[in-house]
């Protein structure tokens, strides 16, 4: 007897048990609550009750939806922390992963040479192959940059188990992910996020991003930025050689905790130094710390990124392609990221680690990339 004829006779146990039980206790949509396969999967009445009728992977008839990260969406596109929504220009309330919407945007490109040289959204994060929602599999990238994961598969899946799991945001961890598509080597991170439902993402309400995002990430990625040789950048430029998972030193903590914006780059105090837009690492971080960088702080991929997407080539938090954050949306049309800082004259957030012109550092402030 193979794999899935043994998943099969499971599941028909487990949904013997969803007629037979008594009150089921309410639990969360994705708690493992038996009662609730019908959210995802198609039910057959047979002679031992209601049964979910599921098979292998991505079998879409069996499946609400045509593909697995369409039945996602059929309940997370506009709400429980909607990852999705449905104008690019009016994005949902950002709690932290970022928006797919931004992938439909006709042009990121708000540099100089915007309008002639357009950079897709569908560079501006993952794309996931979901056709009832609008969405196709990336048509640059076959497979993850630094990685082999296979862009024609992308899904909510790829990344969310979504039988639940004890993980943060229910990400998979080591092991067999999508049916055996793939196979992680690292843990899922230790961090906990903000509630779906209310406020979104500001300085004082973020996830805690405590350890093991960069290498899980670097399940499909590796350490991307660590090898010069790494892809084209989206548009043209060199690529970024950086370190992903490393302890900030002093000189970068107190930076960090004195930089206040361009207009106030030394003016900050320690204590309410946390920047929900460039986040590190730590292992103390709470949803709601304002503290600054410590010993223990370091830089990730999401220091720069969202997981998700963003209206920024290479899903990055603010637009690396500008000199001023202010001229964010201008050139393209497409939705301007905010700044999290006042005033016109706001340059690169990389100013938040790196002083102006600081030896050898691209991105200082009033620079955009060099490229
Ligand atoms: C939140 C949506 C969701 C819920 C709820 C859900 N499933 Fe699934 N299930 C999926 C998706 C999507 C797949 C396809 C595999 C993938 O994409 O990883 C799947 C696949 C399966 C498979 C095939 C083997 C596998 O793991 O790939 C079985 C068996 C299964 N589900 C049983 C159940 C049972 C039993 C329940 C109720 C206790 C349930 N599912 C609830 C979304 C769901
Ligand atoms: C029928 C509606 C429904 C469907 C379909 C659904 N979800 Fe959810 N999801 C919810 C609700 C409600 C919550 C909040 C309650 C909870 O956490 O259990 C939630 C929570 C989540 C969370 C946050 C969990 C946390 O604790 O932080 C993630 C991540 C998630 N869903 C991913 C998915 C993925 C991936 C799929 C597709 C496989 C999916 N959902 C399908 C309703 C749904
Ligand atoms: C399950 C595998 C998988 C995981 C885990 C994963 N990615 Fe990816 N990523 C891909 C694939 C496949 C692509 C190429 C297809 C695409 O862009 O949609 C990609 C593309 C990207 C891109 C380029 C987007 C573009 O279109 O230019 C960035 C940046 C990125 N990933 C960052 C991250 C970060 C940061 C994390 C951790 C939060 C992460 N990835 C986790 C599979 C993965
Ligand atoms: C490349 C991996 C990846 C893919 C693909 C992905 N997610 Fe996520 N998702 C994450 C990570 C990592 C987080 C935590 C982000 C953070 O807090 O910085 C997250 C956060 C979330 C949250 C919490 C709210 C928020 O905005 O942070 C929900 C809900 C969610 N994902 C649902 C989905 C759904 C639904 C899909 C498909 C439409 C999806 N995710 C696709 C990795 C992924
Ligand atoms: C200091 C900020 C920073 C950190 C940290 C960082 N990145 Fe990047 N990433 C960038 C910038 C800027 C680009 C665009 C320029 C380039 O491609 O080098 C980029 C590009 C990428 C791309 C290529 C996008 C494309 O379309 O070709 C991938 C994939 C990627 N990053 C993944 C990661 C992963 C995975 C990590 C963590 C292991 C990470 N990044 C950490 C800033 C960062
Ligand atoms: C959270 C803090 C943080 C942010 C934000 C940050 N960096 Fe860094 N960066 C570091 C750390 C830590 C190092 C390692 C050297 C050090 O301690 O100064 C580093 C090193 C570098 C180096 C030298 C790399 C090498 O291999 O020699 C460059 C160039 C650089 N950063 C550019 C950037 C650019 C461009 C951005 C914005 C896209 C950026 N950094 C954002 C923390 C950060």
């Amino acid at each position: 007897m193979n794999g899935r004829q043994n998943s099969r006779k499971d599941l028909v146990a487990l949904a013997v048990v969803a007629i037979l039980g008594a009150a089921q206790p309410v639990l969360g949509f994705h708690d493992g609550g038996v009662a609730r396969c019908s959210g995802c999967h198609v039910m057959h009445d047979t002679s031992q009750g209601l049964v979910v009728a599921v098979g292998p992977s991505g079998e879409p008839g069996l499946l609400v939806g045509e593909t697995a990260s369409d039945v996602c969406l059929q309940c997370h596109a506009s709400q429980y922390g909607e990852v999705l929504g449905a104008n690019p220009l009016l994005p949902p309330v950002e709690r932290g992963g970022g928006n797919f919407i931004f992938l439909v945007e006709e042009n990121l490109n708000d540099a100089v040479d915007g309008a002639t040289n357009v950079i897709p959204g569908e560079t501006g994060g993952h794309n996931l192959v979901a056709p009832g929602h609008g969405l196709a599999a990336d048509a640059r990238l076959s497979f993850s940059p630094g990685g082999s994961f296979p862009a024609a598969e992308m899904g909510c899946t790829s990344c969310h188990d979504p039988h639940g799991n004890a993980n943060f945001r229910h990400l998979y961890g080591a092991g067999p992910v999508q049916g055996g598509l793939a196979f992680f080597s690292s843990p899922a991170p230790d961090a906990e996020g903000i509630a779906l439902g209310g406020a979104g993402e500001s300085d004082g309400r973020h996830t805690a991003y405590r350890r093991g995002m960069s290498d899980w990430c670097g399940n499909c990625h590796g350490r991307y930025h660590d090898d010069v040789l790494t892809p084209a950048v989206p548009g043209g430029g060199d690529p970024l050689e950086h370190p992903s998972d490393e302890v900030l030193g002093l000189e970068t903590r107190d930076r960090y905790n004195a930089y206040n914006g361009d207009d106030d780059p030394a003016g900050g105090t320690v204590a309410t130094a946390y920047l929900a837009a460039v986040p590190f690492e730590d292992p103390a971080s709470t949803t709601s710390t304002t503290f600054g960088a410590g010993g223990g702080s370091r830089v990730m991929c999401l220091t720069c990124h969202r997981a998700h997407a963003t209206s920024s080539p290479a899903a990055l938090r603010w637009d690396f392609r500008v000199s001023l954050l202010a001229a964010d949306g201008l050139v393209s049309g497409s939705y301007a990221i905010p700044s999290p800082y006042a005033g016109t004259s706001q340059g690169t957030l990389c100013a938040k680690c790196h002083a102006a012109g600081a030896a050898g550092v691209a991105g200082a402030p009033g620079s955009a990339l060099p490229r």
